[in-house]
């Protein structure tokens, strides 16, 4: 993102600060249109990798659909006003009440286990739905975030295909649609055209005569560190579109071709703002203590990520290597550890790159301090979407939530 725009959010708005740039999710959202050419493609942002209002009503606006996986997403996702149509239900787990609640919302679900297919086919005779499998091929980023193959709590085997098949005669279900997700950030695009041709290979009319869509996850890797290369989308696009249009015709009929992408959508338009309040020399290592912590950004401390940081106030600086470290009461609270970055100084402003993804997300507030604001840029101009809570705010929404639990005084 711009640099001097980001320097004007921070002091406009105060650190720390996310600053997404929207004109790029939209890019992102429609070079897949353009990569995968396809007429029955739909492109379903997965709402976890970020939630923000601002992202979720541009990419609303633009026609997307939506991947989701609790309640409280597609209770978001309706009251921002996207069509139930447009919403596939994939969480793992669910209770009998979650599934109930989500289902009477109208949303496609995609079941992903035995044992839920086994209570619907009792319960919800004649169903419309998806099935999730496990592609059985293993790839992703970090061995977290890899949902295919022997150590997996995700989708259904294809060992097990007699049995859904028997399940879904037992309830007379309508299985519109199968699905599986491999992983995130895949590392080979070869893990994609196998995963497909797994799941194509039972999605035959014989085992499956209702299909109307075929879903292929997301995935779909950024480069994060300095001179990784970018995945050649253009190319994949030419290898799916020839790869589902030969199943469809095999089929027999044009089914529509799903993904799901997070990452892909989101990653490479984020940036977390912090700044700097400690220099620190401990014998062998410099430490650059900002005002953020792993709560507010994760990936770092739960995966080993690498997220590139820019010194943003001291661009030329002389290079040196520094541990960058947040605020919080963890050794491990590190952004970056022995980082050659232009000389940091107390009250330099640090941008921690591709914070689109996973990181306000999956944020929290350890220690008790409030996630940061969020700020969405459209046409170079930014938007305050969601204000960070004053320390005050956050106490005082904790005292009122949990005023019931303190237990009176005999
Ligand atoms: C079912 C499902 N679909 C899509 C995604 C999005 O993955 P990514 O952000 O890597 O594209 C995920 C996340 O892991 C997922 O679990």
């Amino acid at each position: 993102m711009n640099q001097a725009l980001l320097l004007e959010c921070a002091a406009r708005y105060g650190t720390p600060l996310y600053v997404y740039d929207g004109d790029r999710v939209l890019e992102q959202y429609r070079s897949l249109y353009d990569f995968i050419d396809y007429d029955k493609l739909e492109i379903h942002y997965a709402m976890k990798a970020n939630f923000n209002v601002g992202i979720l009503k541009l990419l609303r606006d633009a026609g997307a659909s939506l991947d989701t996986v609790s309640p409280g997403e597609v209770l978001l996702a309706l009251k921002l006003g996207f069509d139930r149509s447009k919403i596939i239900y994939t969480a793992n787990n669910m209770t009998d009440e979650e599934f109930e609640a989500v289902l009477s919302l109208g949303v496609t679900m995609n079941i992903g286990s035995l044992s839920r297919l086994e209570k619907i086919a009792k319960r919800h005779k004649g169903m419309r739905l998806c099935l999730r499998f496990n592609p059985d091929v293993t790839d992703g980023d970090s061995a977290a975030t890899m949902t295919g193959g022997d150590l997996t709590k995700f989708g259904i085997l294809f060992d097990d295909l007699d049995k859904v098949k028997a399940l879904v005669d037992r309830g007379n279900l309508k299985v519109i649609g199968l699905h599986e997700h491999t992983g995130s950030g895949l590392q080979h695009t070869e893990s994609v055209y196998r995963s497909m041709d797994n799941l194509m290979a039972i999605a035959t009319p014989e085992n499956f005569p209702d299909l109307e869509f075929m879903d292929f996850g997301g995935g779909f890797k950024v480069p994060y560190k300095p001179g990784e290369a970018r995945v050649d989308y253009r190319q994949m696009g030419r290898e799916i579109r020839e790869k589902f249009v030969a199943f469809c015709q095999g089929y027999g009929r044009k089914l529509k071709l799903y993904f799901e992408p997070g990452k892909y959508m989101v990653a490479e338009c984020g940036s977390l703002l912090v700044t700097v309040n400690t220099i620190k020399h401990n014998r062998t290592r410099t430490i650059v203590g900002c005002n953020s912590g792993f709560p507010q950004l994760i990936r770092p401390m739960l995966y080993g990520a690498y997220h590139r940081i820019v010194n943003l106030s001291n661009p030329d600086g002389k290079e040196a290597m520094y541990d960058v470290c947040g605020n919080i009461c963890e050794t491990g609270d590190r952004f970056a550890e022995q980082r050659p970055l232009p000389e940091v100084r107390e009250s330099d402003v640090l941008s921690i790159e591709n914070a689109g993804a996973y990181c306000y997300s999956m944020g929290g507030v350890y220690n008790l301090r409030p996630m940061p604001g969020e700020v969405v840029v459209v046409k170079g101009v930014p938007a305050l979407v969601r204000p960070a809570l004053t320390n005050e705010e956050l106490v005082d929404r904790i005292l009122a939530m949990s005023d019931g639990a303190i237990p009176k005084k005999a």
